[in-house]
């Protein structure tokens, strides 16, 4: 049962694509980070669902650590002002960071979020992102890794929302636009 299926104008990625994809990416990084007790970011609140498969797809020495910064407010496209609204709790100098993200749309998250690392003193930052949306971009930022490369349309769930709503839906989806009302 679901009260949100409802909203869903199509579904974009199954659970299987997800969890197939999910499994093939935390691969990859066991190649690239075996030996190299990265640090998982989880960017929240959207990559929450993301963060929690991906490290568990990844069996290395690691820790994870969360910051948590939004700009959408409310909005389908990004005011292009990024806040962070929970910081970083642990010292980052000299660590390889896995910035773990849902969406990489605009582009201002990341780009923000890169030297602000980079500013903290991380040896390395590796970008991956679930969902990769080329079409809108308007800073030049590149993921190291791409789950899905997705159309231009408002995708929810998975730990994606609108106005903070429909995170919980297992699949990646197109809301209808009634649903925006
Ligand atoms: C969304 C999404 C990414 C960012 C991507 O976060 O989770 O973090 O926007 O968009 P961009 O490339 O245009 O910056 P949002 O600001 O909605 O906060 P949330 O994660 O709490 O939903
Ligand atoms: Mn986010
Ligand atoms: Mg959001």
């Amino acid at each position: 049962n679901s009260e949100m299926n409802q909203d869903i104008l199509k579904v974009l990625v199954t659970e299987e694509e997800l969890q197939a994809r999910v499994q093939a990416m935390g691969d990859e990084l066991y190649e690239k980070f075996a030996g190299k007790n990265p640090l998982f970011l989880s960017v929240l609140k959207g990559s929450f669902i993301f963060m929690a498969d991906l490290v568990r797809a990844c069996q290395v020495k690691s820790d994870v650590e969360f910051i948590a910064v939004s700009s959408y407010e409310n909005a389908t496209s990004s005011s292009g002002r990024v806040k962070i609204t929970r910081d970083l709790q642990e010292d980052i100098t000299g660590r390889h960071i896995i910035v773990v993200e849902d969406i990489l749309d605009s582009g201002n998250t990341l780009a923000f979020l890169v030297n602000y690392l980079k500013a903290r003193g991380a040896e390395s930052v590796t970008i991956v992102t679930l969902l990769d949306k080329p079409a809108r971009r308007e800073k030049a930022v590149h993921a190291d890794l791409a789950g899905f490369t997705i159309p231009d349309e408002f995708v929810v769930g998975y730990g994606l929302d609108f106005a903070q709503r429909y995170r919980n839906v297992p699949y990646i989806g197109v809301l209808r636009p009634e649903a925006y009302a």
